[in-house]
């Protein structure tokens, strides 16, 4: 049985900290476009340094960059039973690149969870937002403190606050989610594929609520 979920969102609703949560229970790769952009940068390839000006300025990589970079990465081994898709698609020609790209290894996105946040809470979130430079665990200066200031509970390496959380260029981020990716919310919902899900209650409530969705897909391939 496959499963493919798509986390949508806003920049800070929480993609990442339940992706990696939600992807572990399903065993299940966690598929960031964010991350493999970075971590491209961090080694210093063609693709991190184009992405990187993108990044900084707060605005969305091009379209073919970033398709050709997911497409890549679901035709690994580990994608055949499904994947949690974080921060991809975030246009309109990037879902319909998915639906295309997964009707290829005959699959298709099963659910779209909405992960919907108060934009000041975005903000707050964003800007007390500590990343570790290991694995990329998910820490915040209030909601979710370290044990040990600037270092990673689960690996120990040090924590650093991403360069595109400065308050202008969330603003930014914020505003481009709004003009190039809350479209997706209706391009799903006219597929009967969008799930709401209230992204600003505790990690744990979000989760809970994320796992049972999936359980419900799960269900439904079943034939349950
Ligand atoms: P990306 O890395 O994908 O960033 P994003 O989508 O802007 O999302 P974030 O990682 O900022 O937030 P999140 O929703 O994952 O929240 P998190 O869990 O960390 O993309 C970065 C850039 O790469 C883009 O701007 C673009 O340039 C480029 N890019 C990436 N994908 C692209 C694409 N498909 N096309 C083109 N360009 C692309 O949580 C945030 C904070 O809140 C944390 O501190 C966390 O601890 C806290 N928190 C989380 N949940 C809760 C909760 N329930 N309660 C309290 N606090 C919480």
């Amino acid at each position: 049985m496959t499963i493919f979920i798509v986390l949508l969102g806003p920049p800070g609703a929480g993609k990442g900290t339940q992706a990696k949560v939600v992807s572990k229970t399903l065993n299940v790769p966690h598929i960031s476009s964010g991350d493999i952009f970075r971590e491209n940068f961090n080694n210093q390839t063609s693709l991190g340094k184009v992405a990187q000006g993108y990044i900084q300025r707060g605005e969305l990589v091009p379209d073919d960059i970033t398709i050709a970079m997911v497409r890549d990465r679901l035709s690994k081994p580990d994608c055949a039973q499904g994947a949690i898709l974080d921060g991809f698609p975030r246009t309109t020609a990037q879902a319909k690149a998915l639906d295309n790209l997964l009707e290829e290894f005959s699959h298709a996105v099963d659910v779209v969870c909405y992960m919907k946040v108060p934009q000041a809470v975005l903000l707050e979130r964003l800007t007390g937002r500590w990343t570790c430079r290991e694995k990329g665990h998910i820490y915040h200066e209030r909601n979710n403190p370290p044990k040990q200031r600037g270092l990673c509970d689960i690996d120990g390496s040090e924590l650093y606050q991403r360069e595109d959380d400065q308050v202008e260029t969330v603003k930014r981020r914020i505003q481009v989610y709004f003009e190039q990716t809350a479209p997706l919310i209706t391009y799903y919902q006219d597929r009967g594929l969008l799930v709401e899900v209230d992204g600003a209650r505790s990690v744990g409530q979000v989760t809970d609520q994320l796992l049972t969705i999936a359980k419900r897909v799960q269900r439904k391939d079943d034939g349950a």
